[in-house]
């Protein structure tokens, strides 16, 4: 079974302006590449693409580079998002993916696996990978934080009081853990060759209004929203206005910087 989710155009839109896919993953996964395999780097494959902002990252490496989703509102925001000329997207499942056997030489799903029927991607993921070529599967902690000047303490009481009114909209898809999920699928990767890394902190400064609109793009506050969009909205209000006053600024224009955790695996095929 797979889920679908992330159709709306509004949800997509909000993809596009506040999810950023961090440079330093894709350099991870690139130092695992040419350590692992011969100097071919033509094709790789982002599955679970979204607005495409991980995808074009993976540019400058490849030949060619395929985004691949299900949603064709996601489709539609990254085909309308500038992109290098080699970079393309595809509307596919993930455990359908349209490229012949052994044809690719890197599959990546970025904060996309947990939705996929696990066990039939990782079953295709096998069959499009050369003999030699890689997987990284990467995701992160829904529970970021924030710093900012010396009340970094009070604003991550505030961000905890927001993930937990959310927690009720988690899909029982995902169960309780994503990073549960994430060493399962490493668990049952048969290739000998993989490494899992729990941990990764990446830290990004970006204006209050980006933190709330990057936890507004997470399922659970959109299944919130779908439910009642009258308290999805005041509970994000009501969140910002608590961080605001916490840090002693008026404007969500005011920059914080975010660490998110991320964590990932990745695998060479035999
Ligand atoms: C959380 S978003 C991540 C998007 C992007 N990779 C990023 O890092 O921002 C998950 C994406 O996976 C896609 N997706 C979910 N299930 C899928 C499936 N079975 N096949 C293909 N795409 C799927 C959704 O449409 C959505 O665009």
């Amino acid at each position: 079974m797979a889920v679908r989710l992330f159709e709306g155009k509004d949800h997509a839109a909000s993809y596009l302006q506040y999810r950023v896919a961090p440079q330093e993953l894709i350099s991870k996964i690139m130092d695992y590449m040419k350590k692992k395999t011969q100097n071919q780097f033509k094709l790789a494959v982002d599955v679970g693409c979204g607005s495409g902002q991980g995808t074009i990252l993976l540019a400058p490496y490849f030949t060619t580079v395929v985004g691949t989703d299900i949603s064709p509102a996601q489709l539609e925001a990254a085909s309308a998002n500038s992109r290098p000329p080699n970079v393309s997207y595809r509307e596919c499942p993930a455990e359908e993916l349209p490229f012949a056997a052994g044809e690719v030489d890197l599959v990546t799903a970025m904060t996309a696996a947990h939705w996929f029927d696990r066990p039939r991607f990782l079953q295709e993921a096998d069959r499009v990978l050369r003999s030699g070529g890689c997987l990284a599967l990467l995701s992160y902690s829904l529970s970021m934080t924030l710093e900012y000047g010396d009340v970094s303490d009070a604003l991550n009481d505030i961000c905890k009081e927001f993930y937990a009114a959310l927690i009720p909209y988690r899909s029982p898809y995902l169960g309780p853990s994503s990073m549960n999920i994430y060493l399962d699928m490493f668990n049952s990767c048969t290739y000998q060759d993989k490494e899992w890394n729990e941990c990764l902190h990446v830290k990004r400064t970006l204006p209050l209004r980006g933190y709330i609109g990057m936890v507004k793009t997470f399922s659970n506050y959109q299944k919130l929203k779908e439910k009642d969009p009258a308290e999805a909205e005041r509970l994000s209000n009501d969140i910002q206005n608590k961080l605001l006053s916490a840090m002693k600024a008026s404007s969500p224009d005011t920059e914080v910087t975010m660490v998110v955790h991320y964590f990932y695996w990745l695998a060479c095929k035999p």
